[in-house]
């Protein structure tokens, strides 16, 4: 039998978002890049600071046409990408009619090739006069937001069935509020938690935002969950485990319990917790970022999100690998893991692959390559790495196994 098989209705997609791959941005993100203190931060780590500002990026915003087209070379049935809020709204209560009216034309081009559009509302940075205003660490933010996506879900609700409200709402958050990482590079847990509630309240007022409009929109957040585990099975280490599947893999999912229509899924890391001091991590096998490459965690987590008794579509799940050595492995068997939490009961109803293309990765820049289409960012070509054809080749043959 296939281990890769899936039902018919499975969507198989890739995902990318707005600020890593449109270019040419103007919000939080875009200025701090371009701060005199990151560029004397770079210096100073003896890195290329040009590097590290996402300017350009893929060019993606003019060059739909050429995204659409890796799109279906790839033979994907579904795209994640994202609608950014700062060419949408440059200013409080400013819509760009033209903005909206690219990203309508976008939708209809990807339906008319029969790829279903998963719309991301907020990967992240934010218009610079929300900054202005405080950014998340104000509660108004969340009425702000809410706005914008009654305008969004206005202009193309009807195009759109699955929304996708916040990208990661834990890593945004402790990047940027507790470890300091990020914009604006807060380091205070009190901080970190009042961002935390007022991202529950955003999600809450743009879940009902949407379902008003429509009551078939499927809305949901992209959840980052890792793969909690403890090396002995000594009680410290598993309540350690355990502490931080609670709190970071299931505490915003259960406080937007009753209104979420499906649990998105990114799953990247594994740590194990390892009580024998300085053994940890030895010969363990990890992408260009230096990340584990743990394919069967993807289950245990995916098991992790049986409590919520909603469909899980996996929004994102890739690894920075520029050689392209280790991506179709990787890829086949982290389906092979899905598809054992799917047999154990978790309904799983789609995967998309991080990412479509090279892209801008946040603080790690343009080092990183996640594409399964390789972008030259000189002239923004994208070039299919060899694993665009194992990943086609994977879809069509498990479609092809759930016909028979
Ligand atoms: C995720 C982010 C995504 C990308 C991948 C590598 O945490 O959501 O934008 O940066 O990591």
């Amino acid at each position: 039998m296939n281990p890769l098989k899936f039902p018919k209705s499975f969507l198989w997609g890739a995902a990318t978002s707005s600020h890593q791959v449109e270019g040419n941005m103007n919000n939080d993100w875009s200025e701090w890049e371009i701060s005199e203190e990151r560029k004397r931060y770079h210096e100073m780590k003896g890195n290329n600071p040009t590097q590290f500002i996402s300017g350009l990026a893929c060019d993606s915003f003019s060059k739909q046409a050429d995204d659409l087209d890796c799109l279906r070379q790839l033979g994907v049935n579904a795209y994640r990408f994202s609608i950014e809020w700062s060419r949408v709204e440059p200013r409080r209560g400013e819509f760009d009619e033209a903005v909206l009216e690219r990203y309508r034309m976008f939708i209809k081009n990807l339906r008319a090739q029969g790829i279903e559009p998963f719309v991301t509302l907020w990967h992240w940075p934010v218009p610079l006069w929300v900054r202005d205003q405080g950014g998340w660490k104000s509660a108004k933010t969340a009425d702000l937001f809410d706005s914008f996506v009654a305008k969004v879900v206005e202009t193309l609700g009807s195009e759109v069935k699955f929304w996708v409200t916040l990208n990661e709402p834990q890593v945004y958050t402790s990047n940027s509020f507790f470890v300091g990482v990020w914009p604006p590079q807060e380091k205070n847990l009190w901080t970190c938690v009042r961002v935390m509630k007022h991202l529950v309240r955003a999600h809450k007022l743009a879940y009902a935002t949407i379902k008003n409009a429509n009551a078939d929109h499927q809305v949901g957040i992209a959840s980052h969950n890792i793969h909690f585990s403890a090396k002995q099975p000594w009680i410290v280490n598993q309540l350690i485990a355990k502490v931080c599947v609670y709190f970071w893999n299931d505490w915003f999912l259960k406080q937007i319990r009753h209104h979420q229509d499906y649990i998105g899924l990114n799953y990247y890391f594994h740590r194990s917790f390892d009580l024998r001091f300085g053994k940890s991590g030895k010969h363990r096998l990890t992408s260009d970022l230096g990340w584990e490459l743990h394919p069967d965690g993807i289950r245990s987590v995916l098991l992790g999100l049986k409590q919520f008794k909603k469909p899980v579509y996996i929004l994102e799940h890739g690894l920075a690998d520029k050689n392209d050595q280790h991506r179709m492995w990787y890829i086949r068997e982290s389906l092979a893991a899905v598809r054992k939490a799917m047999d154990a009961g978790v309904d799983v109803r789609g995967y998309f692959h991080w990412s479509l293309l090279d892209n801008f990765e946040w603080a790690e820049g343009f080092t990183a390559r996640f594409g399964l289409f390789e972008v030259d960012f000189r002239t923004c070509e994208r070039k299919p790495r060899a694993s665009v054809a194992a990943y086609r080749e994977i879809i069509k043959s498990s479609r092809e196994s759930a016909q028979s």
